[in-house]
């Protein structure tokens, strides 16, 4: 365990808490979203308590202070993910609304019948429903790439589905089922080799290791900031500038526009472009607050938290009787998310028994139905983890799963 994880915990109150039925928390799901520290939470009560008012309007002092710093969280933005200017990070509500843009916007405007979009059925519903919807209506082929027993990408099977039809590439940073961690750079020298772009889904990858999307050649990338240790309802959209500027807008109304007649409108220049109406402001600003947060903990202390944990969690799991884990074993190919079942039980009832000894996880199909169809389960339970989780807590959800299982009538 790294040497400063009491002070990590404490910084994020939550943590610290007892449930209802007198349990300690064991937050095992910040997958679905993480939890936030102090410094954000007491960014948002200050703006709400000091200084809120609408961005980008008016003259006055408050609004000039949260233009200025939803501008300033915009850049360090930037900063973190390496992008080369501001104005190509695009505030949306989340991941999926920025999947959205890019299908509908992109697209519609560039994708013609004949054309083809790579997929893979690892993907989140998010980075998959979207491809789908405008495949059908420009007449797009989608083609899967196949995967590995184990659960990753089979690369050799990526090389032979490009070719000089294929538009885009679609693939997540980090399976949030699987826990693979794809090699993009790799897939994005690939697909730029044949004329084809590259969407990265990072909702869950951002949150576990360094991104650059210069040096990774990535066009888009998406992330939300409620699974980034920042607030729900904001998200982000990376696109290289030439390409957002060669985009349509997607939504129309206030602050998008340069002009507006009777006649016609003209639209404003990026981001603008792609933010119409009044932005979720204090999400945006605190976003940085959390980016902030993650900066100064700094990704090696964060992959050496999650490393030691993964390793332990692995050996953990693989001794509970009947318990199958899906994707890869290998530390080096996988991030801390565990997805499981065990043999005779169903994942409802164990999420539900591990509640009741504290531990949240979540369990269902994790919006990846065509992977549960490809691994031919319904349903599973996912543990996915953090750099503030401890091996205890790693022992707690044993326990507790040995604890279900006879109630299960398993042992
Ligand atoms: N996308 C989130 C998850 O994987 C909600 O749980």
């Amino acid at each position: 365990m790294i040497a400063n994880i009491t002070s990590i915990r404490h910084d994020f109150p939550i943590l610290n808490t007892k449930l209802p039925n007198g349990r300690p928390l064991v937050y095992l799901d910040s997958g679905a979203s993480a939890q936030r520290p102090r410094s954000v939470i007491n960014k948002i009560t200050e703006i709400y308590e000091h200084y809120y008012s609408n961005v980008h309007r008016g003259a006055h002092q408050l609004g000039d202070r949260v233009t200025s710093e939803m501008e300033s969280s915009r850049a360090r933005i930037q900063s973190f993910i390496g992008a080369s200017l501001p104005e190509e990070i695009i505030f949306t509500s989340g991941t999926t609304m920025s999947a959205n843009l890019v299908a509908q916007t992109w697209g519609r405007h560039f994708l013609k019948d004949g054309d083809e979009i790579i997929l893979n059925e690892m993907e989140h519903h998010a980075n998959f429903v979207p491809w789908q919807k405008i495949a059908k209506e420009r007449g797009v082929l989608l083609k899967f790439i196949q995967l590995t027993p184990d659960g990753r990408l089979d690369l050799e099977h990526y090389e032979c589905l490009l070719t000089p039809k294929t538009k885009l590439v679609a693939v997540t940073g980090m399976s949030n089922v699987l826990g693979t961690i794809n090699p993009v750079k790799y897939m994005a020298q690939r697909a730029h080799e044949v004329g084809a772009l590259i969407f990265v889904d990072g909702a869950q990858s951002v949150t576990h290791q360094p991104v650059n999307v210069v040096e990774s050649e990535i066009d888009f990338l998406a992330f939300s900031g409620h699974k980034l240790f920042g607030p729900s309802g904001i998200g982000v959209l990376y696109g290289r500038k030439t390409l957002l500027e060669s985009m349509p807008p997607f939504l129309f109304g206030g602050n998008m526009i340069a002009e507006v007649t009777c006649e016609k409108s003209t639209y404003a220049n990026i981001p603008a472009r792609f933010e119409a109406g009044t932005p979720p402001i204090t999400e945006a600003i605190a976003l940085g607050t959390a980016i902030d947060y993650v900066m100064e903990l700094g990704f090696d202390t964060i992959m050496e938290q999650e490393s030691l944990l993964s390793q332990y969690t692995l050996q953990k799991l693989q001794e509970v009787p009947g318990l199958q884990i899906y994707g890869p074993l290998e530390l080096e190919e996988r991030g801390s998310i565990f997805s499981f079942n065990i043999e005779g039980a169903h994942p409802e009832d164990l999420a539900t028994l591990l509640d009741r000894k504290g531990i949240a996880v979540r369990h269902g199909h994790h919006c990846t139905m065509p992977l549960h169809q490809h691994l031919n389960i319904n349903a599973s339970v996912r543990a996915s983890l953090a750099f503030y989780n401890t091996t205890e807590e790693i022992d707690a959800l044993i326990n507790a799963l040995e604890f279900a299982r006879q109630r299960l009538r398993l042992a």
